[in-house]
Formats: structure tokens, C-alpha cells, sequence
């Protein structure tokens, strides 16, 4: 299925038109699809039909609230990592109870407020954090279920930054140390052991680290139900590739039929944390060419996007498809498509065969996961407007930073 495609030669997300969105509403913007979020979620969840299973959305790869509302009305749960994800979520009608809660660094408040707020899971990642849930829930009164997260130890063949399912990063509980942590946390009367967890990374395209993980937290299910302790659940985590350019990621039926293979009719309910398979295309990145711009060495398209709105080529390396907004006639010829910040790694796409003047459009595309959630205002350049379509409709789901915006909380010496 595709959300966004040329008819006569001019690029639409949905039934808009790219072109009226930029007059409406300037450049650069995120342009979301909304019948593309609804796909890929029916799509998850249908493929998951006959069995016990909850999809928590993860937050961080597009955290807009009028993209947690569309999830959250079509039933899905939520994965968080910090406080103002937890706001969020509840800010669009998101339910707490089925809210998962990750991350190494939870604080004293951020533990409290989830708890009030009565989450499904801790998904904890270390014994001094197990220690200060425990201590936090009994001064509330609380009881808080917890999972730990393993680290399987598994090599997620993605790229280095977004791997976390090693040993040597700093997620997760070793696996070694798993069973005498789940032992303590089921003698503190403020913890109820819920289940076990991982995510070994993002942007996977095999099946084969999914399953090693897997694995090896049912082989440690099943020891501990040995020993008298249940768990109701297990957390796969996220991590389910997309396509950018060529990747072949597994599609869901091989995904989940393998993973699904494996827990065979053990009586757990399984979780899931999926972002990117959610929302990475169903957005996209427009903005407006201010310069051409000839050199000996190489030559490039000056955009007003640059690395502060979408990060992902810059930290990564990734490789982002640059579409014209209208198709031109004429010879193409190759460029580096950069923006205005003063940095060498700003560049959204290098080497892209374009025809291209000044002040025509560009759509940087896949860039629906992890765009404007890792977006700064580096050189005090206000953030992109969000606009999500629906159907015929672009709807402003997020105002453009005015400059004002950027130090209306910085104060003069008096
Ligand atoms: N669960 C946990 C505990 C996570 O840390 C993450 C992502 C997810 C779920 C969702 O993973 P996904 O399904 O989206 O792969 N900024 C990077 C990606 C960082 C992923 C961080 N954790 C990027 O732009 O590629």
C-alpha cells in the first residue's frame, strides 16, 4: 500500500496535494498519513488475531499527539521511556494499563507518577532500579509489576548505534544475573513479578535475532516457572525493520508466525513495542530548495530541512529517498542534498540524481519514525510544522516554532 504517490506528475499524501500543503502551512513540514498509522497497526493486529497480545505503540519514534490518538482509538497500548511520554499518552486518552514503561534511567518522579497512574509494566534494567521501585511503591502503597529486562546477548545485525542486545550496551540485566534478580524481586512485597522483556535493537531485517532472543527468554521462563514463579507475560520489544531503500525486512506473517512458532501454547500473553513498522512511512519530510549550488568537487541542493529537523542521515548514515514534489523534464545531474546549519554532517541524502531548481519541492521520505521526535533547534532554528492527512484533508497537528518560541524561557542577567 502506498500513502504517498504522484498523480499527474505532482506528489499527494493521501488525496492532498504536497504543493497546497506548503502553501498552507510552509516548509519545512512532517506530513503524516493518517489511513497509513491505521494500516500498519490493522495490519499488525490482525496478523496477531487468535492470540493473547497487546501492541504498545513505542512513543518515542513519533510522540505528536494527534499520532498517539489515532493509535490509542484503535486500541493500541503504549511503550514510554520518561515522564512527559507517560503525559502524552494519558493527554490523548492513551490507557495506563496498558502502558509499558522502559528504560535505564527511570527517576524517583517519573516512578511515581506511573505508578499513580497505574501502568501495566516496569520494564526494569537493573538491580538499583528494581531497589528504588520497590522502596518508591511501598512508601505510595503501591504494588508495582515488573518485568526484567534480559540482555540475550544477541547480535541484531543493525547498525551499531541502534543495537541494544549486546553485552556491551548498557540495556537490559545480564542474563546470568536474571534469576537471582527475579528471585529478589518476588521476595519484596511491592513488586509483583509480571514478566520478562527485551529489545535487541531497531531497524532489524531478519527473523533470526528476534527468535535467538526468544529463545532464550522462554528457556528462562520456563526455569523459573520451575521454581514456582508465573509470569503473565512477555515483552518482545521492537525493532521490526522498514523499508528506506532496498531492505527486505521480514514481512509480519514470518515474523510473527516464527515467534509465535516458538512460544507454541505456553500461557502467556505477549507484548509488543513496535515504532518504526508503525509510523516510519507514514511520514515524510518536506521542504522547499533555497539554492543550487555548483562545485568542482560535488554539487548541492541547499534545502531550509536540515540536520536539526531530521537527524537520522547525519548520526546514522541512513539513507533517506528524496522524491521531487513535481516531476521536471530535463537532464538529471547528481547532488548532495544539504541544509543551512554550519556542520560538515548536515546533509539529508548525498549523491541523488535530481532535476531541480531553486524553490521547487523536496519530499524526504520514510522519515515518519524518529524524525521530529530527534529534532533540536540547533542554530535557533524553529522546529517544522506537523501536518497529518486525512482522506482530502491536511490537518495542522502541530504549529511551526516561532522564533519567540525559542528563548521565551531564557532570562537576562538582572
Ligand atoms: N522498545 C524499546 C525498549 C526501545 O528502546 C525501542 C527503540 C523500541 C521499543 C522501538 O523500536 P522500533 O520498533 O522503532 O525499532 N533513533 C534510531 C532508533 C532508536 C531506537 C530506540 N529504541 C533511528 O532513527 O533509527
Amino acid at each position: 500500500m502506498n500513502f504517498f504517490s504522484y498523480q499527474n506528475d505532482t506528489l499527494c499524501a493521501e488525496s492532498v496535494r504536497l504543493v497546497e500543503i506548503a502553501e498552507r502551512f510552509g516548509t519545512p513540514s512532517y506530513v503524516y498519513s493518517r489511513a497509513a498509522i491505521e494500516f500498519a497497526y490493522r495490519e499488525f493486529d490482525q496478523a496477531c488475531s487468535g492470540r493473547d497480545v497487546l501492541i504498545c505503540y513505542s512513543v518515542k519514534a513519533n510522540s505528536n499527539l494527534a499520532v498517539l490518538n489515532v493509535l490509542a482509538r484503535l486500541g493500541s497500548g503504549f511503550d514510554i521511556v520518561s515522564g512527559g511520554e507517560l503525559a502524552r499518552v494519558l493527554a490523548v486518552g492513551g490507557s495506563a494499563t496498558k502502558t509499558v514503561f522502559s528504560g535505564v534511567g527511570k527517576s524517583v518522579a517519573e516512578m511515581r507518577a506511573a505508578l499513580q497512574t497505574g501502568v501495566l509494566c516496569f520494564n526494569v534494567e537493573s538491580e538499583d532500579e528494581l531497589e528504588r521501585l520497590a522502596k518508591i511503591a511501598a512508601e505510595l502503597g503501591k504494588i508495582a509489576p515488573v518485568s526484567l529486562r534480559i540482555n540475550p546477548d544477541v547480535d541484531p545485525r543493525t547498525h551499531p548505534h541502534i543495537a541494544t542486545g549486546l553485552r556491551e550496551t548498557k540495556f537490559g540485566v545480564p542474563y546470568e544475573d536474571a534469576p537471582r534478580l527475579y528471585r529478589k524481586a518476588a521476595s519484596m512485597p511491592s513488586l509483583q513479578v509480571a514478566g520478562i522483556d527485551f529489545h535487541i535493537g531497531s531497524q532489524l531485517t531478519e527473523i533470526e535475532p528476534f527468535v535467538a532472543a526468544l529463545d532464550k527468554a522462554l528457556e528462562f521462563n520456563d526455569a523459573l516457572g520451575a521454581t514456582g514463579i508465573r509470569l503473565q507475560h512477555i515483552d518482545l520489544g521492537g525493532g521490526l525493520g522498514i523499508r528506506y531503500r532496498d531492505e527486505k525486512p521480514p514481512t509480519l506473517k514470518d515474523y510473527l508466525g516464527q515467534l509465535f512458532g516458538r512460544i507454541g501454547n505456553r500461557k502467556l500473553k505477549v507484548l509488543f513495542e513496535p515504532g518504526r513498522s508503525l509510523v516510519g512511512n507514514a511520514g515524510l519530510l518536506l521542504t522547499r530548495v533555497e539554492y543550487l549550488k555548483n562545485g568542482d568537487a560535488r554539487s548541492f541542493v541547499v534545502t531550509d530541512a536540515a540536520m536539526n529537523d531530521l537527524l537520522r542521515p547525519a548520526l546514522y548514515d541512513a539513507w533517506h529517498e528524496v522524491l521531487p514534489v513535481l516531476r521536471r523534464n530535463g537532464p538529471a545531474q547528481r547532488y548532495d542534498i544539504v541544509g543551512p546549519v554550519c556542520e560538515s554532517a548536515d546533509f539529508l541524502a548525498r549523491e541523488r540524481a535530481l532535476t531541480v531548481a531553486p524553490g521547487d519541492l523536496l519530499a524526504i521520505m520514510s522519515a515518519g519514525a524518529y524524525g521530529m521526535t530527534m529534532s533540536s533547534n540547533y542554530n535557533s532554528r524553529p522546529r517544522p510544522a506537523e501536518v497529518m492527512v486525512d482522506g482530502k484533508t491536511a490537518h495542522l497537528v502541530r504549529d511551526r516554532e516561532s522564533t519567540e518560541d525559542l528563548f521565551a524561557s531564557e532570562r537576562l542577567l538582572p
